[in-house]
């Protein structure tokens, strides 16, 4: 039996078909690269506009950020609407939440007219606070939402200092929802590999030549659709934080049928899976499932979406703040406007050169924290004396080694260099992973690597 790392509730109850790895040299108009939600709902809405599409996935379609997410698909991205106002414009928050409410309305008609068995309900979506000075912040988020049109109640949790909600938003199976879009795309034509990892993209004259397993792939137009950019151009190495999360799904005796957040510092949430209960930061689930959730915030706090550069049709998707479900589908519509040179007219917010000076001031510190331990703190290690089925990393000899001692006492070595720009990792006991705190990639125990953006495993030493 092949035991999956990091299984996620979703994976293990949803039926995947296999898609071939790349087994020869190919030639399309547009490669996407990644096959999570962004990736294959822009290969669904282009399966049939006569272009040649192929996606290319580095592990299995929907395996990475899409499997491993609480699902919930809303507008009320905590307290987004807030910050947009403050550091943008009541405009650039507006349009912000235009764009995610097309959107969800777009999940809803795609999984309607596809008749897609994904348990999408529909429930009330709810934010509330312990904290006096998130009050104020929240009832900003109520009178923006209100000067939306948007109906919002007040003071629906009992034990919070203040909390608000917003009915019609809603939830589902997003394996269920992702694979019946990409079987309905392969039976139109559109090639889907898995276990493909793509390592290079050459930027050739008039197109581009992608270096994938050992062939290479020729398309006029290439879109990134990870949760990271692996490529250095555009900087964005120096721009993005990652973000981790612990879910876990059990049975419980709470049967709320709504989606709670708490906006307080340590993010607290839930909602509801069939008879179960999906949280994150909380402890009222029997049994659980439990796994953890990547994802990627930009300092700007607006996702990067668009062309990487005006010259040439190369697209990125990233930095969703873990509200991928609309803002993967925000992503998916605007390059397919793009691409087939249709007006969209959200392009603009979303656009690479987008920023607010002053937000970006107030996020470095905490973009800082991470990059200096990974770039400084680690290089000096306490001394540590392993338990079995723990890793550390140690100097030995004046050389750092990261060790891990498995569970029969046998110590594995491997470079503490993360592959990507040369951070040192560190373990996490919680997950039995190493973890680079500088932009995210996890390897497990032995060092081989679950997420990127490295593209390679640990170095056995
Ligand atoms: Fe970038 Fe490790 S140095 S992920």
């Amino acid at each position: 039996m092949v035991i999956k790392v990091n299984e996620s509730y979703w994976q293990k109850t949803a039926q995947k078909q296999v898609y071939p790895k790349i087994n020869q040299n190919k030639k399309c108009d547009v490669v996407i690269i990644g096959g999570g939600l962004t990736g294959i709902s822009l290969a669904y809405r282009l399966k049939d506009c006569g272009l040649k599409v192929i996606v290319l996935e580095e592990k299995e379609i929907g395996s990475q950020t899409s499997g491993h997410t609480t699902a919930k698909i809303t507008f009320l991205h905590d307290l987004i609407y807030t910050y947009l106002n403050e550091y943008y414009s009541y405009h650039i928050a507006k349009k912000f939440f235009l764009s995610n409410k097309e959107a969800m309305n777009d999940i809803e008609t795609i999984i309607e007219k596809e008749k897609i068995a994904c348990d999408y309900y529909k429930n009330e979506n709810v934010l509330y606070t312990f904290k006096k000075e998130n009050v104020i912040k929240l009832k900003q988020e109520k009178e923006l939402l209100e000067s939306f049109g948007v109906k919002v109640k007040e003071n629906v949790i009992k034990n919070a200092l203040y909390s608000i909600s917003i009915d019609n938003q809603a939830i589902f199976h997003p394996l269920k929802y992702l694979y019946a879009l990409a079987s309905l795309c392969r039976k139109d034509g559109i090639e889907i590999y898995e276990n493909s990892q793509v390592k290079k993209v050459h930027r050739m004259k008039e197109e581009f030549l992608i270096d994938v397993n050992s062939y290479q792939v020729q398309c006029s137009d290439v879109v990134h659709a990870t949760r990271y950019p692996f490529v250095y151009k555009g900087l964005y190495f120096m721009k993005v934080m990652a973000k981790r999360e612990y879910v876990q799904y059990g049975i419980c005796e709470n049967q709320d049928r709504r989606s709670l957040l708490c906006v307080d510092k340590k993010s607290i949430s839930q909602r509801p899976v069939g008879n179960g209960l999906l949280e994150i930061g909380k402890n009222e689930v029997k049994n659980p499932i439990r796994w953890f959730a990547m994802d990627s915030e930009t300092l700007r706090l607006i996702p990067y979406i668009g062309k990487l550069s005006k010259k040439r049709n190369e697209y990125i998707a990233f930095g969703y703040r873990k509200w991928g479900m609309s803002l993967s589908h925000v992503a998916s519509k605007i390059i397919y406007d793009d691409l087939l040179e249709k007006e969209n007219k959200y392009k603009a917010l979303y656009e690479n050169h987008y920023c607010s000076l002053s937000l970006i001031k107030k996020q470095l510190p905490l973009f800082m924290k991470d990059i200096k331990k990974g770039m400084i703190d680690n290089h000096f290690p306490p001394s540590k004396k392993l338990k079995n089925n723990e890793g550390a990393v140690m100097k030995i000899d004046g050389e750092l080694i990261a060790v891990y001692k498995d569970n029969h006492g046998k110590c594995h070595y491997m470079s503490p260099y993360c592959p990507h720009f040369k951070c040192i990792v560190q373990f996490n006991n919680k997950t039995k992973t190493w973890d680079c705190p500088c932009h995210g990639s996890t390897y497990d125990a032995y060092g081989k690597l679950i997420n990127g953006p490295s593209l390679k495993n640990l170095n056995n030493k």
